[in-house]
């Protein structure tokens, strides 16, 4: 079997679309944040976009290492992401959510199975891991949605420690000041709680 007429080069080629696209997202979602004051958000939004375009350039370094010559186009045919709710902060982070759900319970999963059984195990296990990245992404997301659409995001029901990203400052209250004290930076700024087993 050629290398490029294997499953395994197709799901890559898809993979690396879904993942442009998805760092495309993140990055006009981290935009939304930070015109609505949530610069800390944003910040944690364009980390994942980084994540994700760092997943595409491995796929496309797999692609152009199972291919010997050199390759003018390719035709896919996919599903791919197309989010209409593109104002809606809340909205569009319970549908990253559940890309990163689809993605980590359904696609990768079937894609590192496909690729060990056509006998490309660094590839499997390039999958594998991804399965655990996107889980994370998951988590964090649903953190972020659950938080922003219950009013949680800086206020607690019990004392808190937070801390400004931007000074440092930290202060331990139900809810996070609106105005940084130490250096006067708004709310959105302070950074945002993720439990690591949400
Ligand atoms: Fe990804
Ligand atoms: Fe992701």
């Amino acid at each position: 079997m050629n290398n490029n007429k294997s499953k395994t080069w197709d799901n890559l080629a898809k993979s690396y679309v879904g993942e442009s696209c998805a760092r495309n997202r993140y990055d006009m979602l981290a935009k939304l944040a930070e015109s609505e004051g949530y610069v800390c958000m944003s910040d944690m939004l364009k980390i994942v976009a980084t994540n994700e375009f760092n997943h595409a350039r491995m796929m496309f370094s797999f692609l152009d290492a199972l291919e010997p010559d050199e390759i003018k186009n390719i035709n896919i045919c996919s599903g791919y992401p197309f989010k209409q709710k593109l104002n809606s902060l809340q909205e569009n982070l319970r549908l990253s959510a559940e890309d990163e759900t689809n993605e980590s319970v359904k696609i990768y999963p079937q894609f590192a199975t496909v690729a060990r059984e056509e006998g490309f195990e660094d590839i499997a296990k390039f999958f594998d891991n991804l399965v655990n990245v996107e889980n994370c992404h998951k988590m964090l997301l649903t953190q972020l949605y659950t938080q922003l659409k219950d009013g949680t995001l800086y206020k607690k029901q019990v004392p808190t420690k937070w801390k400004c990203s931007g000074c440092g400052h930290e202060d331990t209250t139900k809810a996070a000041w609106k105005k940084c004290p130490l250096c006067q930076a708004p709310q959105g700024t302070v950074m945002i709680k993720i439990e690591d087993n949400a």
